[in-house]
């Protein structure tokens, strides 16, 4: 065989592997923790003091500046650190007055946390259909809606934007309100205005993961001075006293607070993000265009786009007419190097994808009498057939992650794979 005939031959079939080396992790910004990052803990461990509101001696906040800081770069008025996405999320809802009974519409695509969250609460996740974007599909939304839906959650999932103008539509219409789940896309946006400063309040993953990263961490940010005051006295139990709320407005809360040392990790990380989503949109952009010919003649399309120069760009995600081909594409491409995966496949327990929360769609609580369905009058009933369409988009969608570390020659190579397989097996 020449070493033509090697290149061209797929890799599954026993060809040569159009990518040579190992593609970097996908962790964009814990990749790049550097000296920044260890300046600022050092900082923080040398000043002994490790909490935000007191220590042995008088300093500076690395949290409260981060939480200036991100709220400033996300275009919101307020900002509040938490431990963790899902506690943003938590926060998020105690935010606007999420409780017992009350639904709040979820897509049937998201990180289980996103329902989870509802639920912690009292309220209940009820969840619709996404639409070719793999984002919250308003007109489903609508048909969701009923006299106990209080909110919209929409999740701006793999980095991309939901189509906001939409949803925000739907939300006024109905009166509900929205908490937009950015924990998979710090920093983009959908019409120049950046994710999670769109709807009533917007909440971050800082987990080691995301595209920033704290190791563990999460980030609110609204433009209403109440919901803030709300989140504020939820993630700490004497959060409203140390506010200046007066005793006879304050809500029983619990912890959710950000240490220093989460604060100087995530404050470097941010000053990195742009940069971060400026490299991994360039490669996305290379990789996609390389791979439009074939796309087209084969009949690959791609995941739609509420607004391509707003999505982050962590992922390349197409689907091809079947699932059967769909998997033989993405196992084609990894056996290239290329690492690619369908994103549904049956019976692989996922809990991005809502039959497989199996907690929820049990309606398992933490005692018989807990949880939602002591209040919620209303009779909602999780089956694993009640988003078909979702099902059916995500079980023919390949996706591949784009780190921002890819270099120029392996952007190319994923670009040759991406080319070979398709030509073969599309
Ligand atoms: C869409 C989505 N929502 C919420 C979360 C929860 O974030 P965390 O893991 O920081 O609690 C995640 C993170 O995994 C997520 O991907």
């Amino acid at each position: 065989m020449s070493a033509t005939q090697a290149m061209s031959k797929l890799a599954i079939d026993g060809g040569t592997p159009a990518v040579r080396q190992p593609l970097p992790p996908m962790y964009p910004g814990g990749m790049r923790i550097g000296k920044e990052e260890e300046d600022a803990v050092l900082e923080v461990l040398r000043s002994k003091r490790l909490f935000r509101y007191y220590g042995p001696y008088e300093g500076p906040s690395k949290v409260a500046e981060l939480e200036k800081a991100f709220a400033a770069h996300m275009g919101s008025e307020y900002g509040l650190a938490v431990t963790s996405g899902t506690g943003a999320l938590i926060c998020s809802l105690s935010g606007i007055g999420i409780g017992p009974g009350d639904e709040v519409i979820v897509p049937a695509y998201t990180w289980i946390a996103s329902a989870s969250a509802v639920f912690a609460l009292g309220g209940v996740p009820i969840p619709a259909e996404i639409d070719d974007s793999l984002t919250l599909d308003a007109a489903d939304v609508k048909r969701r809606i009923t006299r106990h839906t209080r909110a919209i959650m929409p999740v701006h999932m793999r980095g991309a934007p939901t189509d906001m103008d939409a949803l925000m539509d739907v939300a006024h219409e109905h009166n509900l309100q929205v908490v937009e789940d950015t924990a998979q896309a710090d920093g983009a946006s959908y019409h120049g205005r950046r994710l999670g400063s769109i709807g009533d309040v917007g909440a971050f993953s800082l987990q080691f993961n995301k595209i920033i990263t704290s190791g563990e961490g999460g980030m609110v940010i609204t433009n209403s001075r109440d919901i803030w005051k709300r989140a504020v006295m939820f993630h700490d139990v004497i959060g409203g006293t140390r506010n200046g709320i007066p005793e006879d407005e304050v809500l029983p809360g619990v912890n959710f607070r950000m240490t220093e040392l989460q604060g100087a990790v995530a404050l470097a990380q941010l000053h990195k993000l742009d940069g971060l989503l400026d490299q991994m949109r360039e490669r996305k952009a290379m990789l996609k265009a390389s791979m439009e010919g074939v796309a087209k003649r084969k009949g690959v399309t791609f995941r739609k786009e509420n607004d391509p120069s707003g999505d982050a760009a962590v992922c390349l995600i197409f689907f091809l007419p079947e699932p059967e081909r769909a998997h033989k594409v993405a196992e084609a491409l990894t056996a290239e190097g290329a690492g690619a995966g369908v994103i549904y496949t049956p019976g692989h327990s996922d809990y991005h994808i809502y039959p497989y929360w199996s907690p929820i769609m049990a309606k398992r609580t933490w005692t018989p009498t807990s949880g939602p369905w002591r209040w919620h009058e209303g009779e909602v009933n999780y089956t694993p057939d009640m988003c078909p369409h979702t099902l059916g988009l995500l079980g023919r969608a390949v996706q591949m992650d784009v780190s921002p570390d890819l270099t120029n020659d392996q952007v190319e190579e994923v670009a040759e794979a991406l080319n070979k397989v398709l030509e073969a097996l599309a």
